[in-house]
C-alpha cells in the first residue's frame, strides 16, 4: 500500500498526495496603536487541524496563520507568520499562485483603524471612538486560477445555512463550512467542533460533534471529490 509520508501518523495514500494546499487559520489583528488592536477570537486551532489533515494525506501545505497561542503543528515547515489583513492577502495571493486548493479558515478582522496611531494612546487623553474602515473580502479576491476554494462561515442559529450558501456564491468558492459557536461543543476555543457544509449545487450535510482533528477529516474528504476528476 502507498503511504502518504513514512515518518508521523500514516494515512493510505489520497487524491491530495503531491497536491498543493494553502490554509488560513488564526485571527488577523488590526493595530490602533503600537499596543493595541481590533481581533476576535479565533484560536486557529480549526485551521491548525485542516492543515494538519492535509499533511497527512501527503499534500504540500502552506499554512498563513494570524497570532495563536496554539502551537503549529510540527510536521508543517512552511508557516506564514501574518498580523494583519493586508499581510495575510500579500501571502495569500503568493502562495495561492499555482496552489490547487485553498482553505480559507481564517477569521478575518473586517473592519480596522482608519489611522492607527503612531503611539501610544494615553489614558488621561481619553478617547470617544474609533473611526473604522473595511477590510477588503481577501478570499473573494482570490480565483480564476482554477485554485479549489474552501470557504469557512461562522453565523449563529437558524438563518445560518442560508447566509452560509449567500457567502459561497459572493466569495465564488465551492463549499463553505458553516459553524455555529451557539451550538454546545462548537466554536472557537473548544477542541471539539459541530460543522455543516454546504457546496456549490446546493448540498447541504450536517456533520456530528467531533474532535476539530476528525472534523477536519470530514472536510478533506469531502473537498476531495472537488479536485479534477473528483
Ligand atoms: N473572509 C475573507 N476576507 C474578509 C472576511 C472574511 O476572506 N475580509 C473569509 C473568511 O476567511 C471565511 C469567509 O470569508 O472563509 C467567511 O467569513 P465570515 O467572517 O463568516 O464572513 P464575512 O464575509 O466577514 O461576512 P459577515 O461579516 O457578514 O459575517
Amino acid at each position: 500500500m502507498l503511504l502518504a509520508h513514512i515518518a508521523g501518523s500514516l494515512e493510505p495514500a489520497s487524491r491530495w498526495t503531491g497536491r498543493q494546499v494553502v490554509v488560513t487559520a488564526g485571527p488577523t489583528r488590526e493595530p490602533v496603536d503600537p499596543v493595541r488592536f481590533l481581533g476576535n477570537r479565533s484560536s486557529g486551532r480549526m485551521g491548525y487541524a485542516i492543515a494538519g489533515a492535509a499533511w497527512r494525506r501527503g499534500a504540500a501545505v502552506t499554512l498563513i496563520t494570524g497570532p495563536s497561542e496554539v502551537p503549529v503543528p510540527g510536521e508543517l515547515t512552511d508557516v506564514r507568520r501574518v498580523e494583519t489583513a493586508e499581510e495575510m492577502c500579500g501571502e495569500l495571493h503568493a502562495a495561492t499562485e499555482g496552489a490547487d486548493a485553498l482553505f480559507m479558515v481564517a477569521a478575518v478582522a473586517d473592519f480596522r483603524p482608519r489611522s492607527p496611531r503612531a503611539n501610544k494612546i494615553r489614558r488621561r487623553e481619553g478617547m470617544s471612538h474609533i473611526e473604522v474602515e473595511p477590510v477588503p473580502d481577501l478570499l473573494a479576491g482570490i480565483g480564476g486560477n482554477g485554485c479549489i476554494k474552501v470557504a469557512f462561515a461562522v453565523e449563529f442559529g437558524k438563518a445560518g445555512v442560508d447566509s452560509a450558501r449567500s457567502k459561497l456564491e459572493a466569495k465564488k468558492a465551492q463549499m463553505i463550512v458553516l459553524n455555529d459557536p451557539g451550538e454546545p461543543g462548537a466554536g472557537f476555543e473548544v477542541d471539539t467542533n459541530k460543522v455543516t457544509i454546504i457546496d456549490a449545487s446546493g448540498g447541504t450535510e450536517e456533520l456530528p460533534l467531533a474532535s476539530k482533528r476528525e472534523v477536519a477529516d470530514m472536510i478533506m474528504d469531502r473537498a476531495e471529490r472537488l479536485l479534477p476528476g473528483g
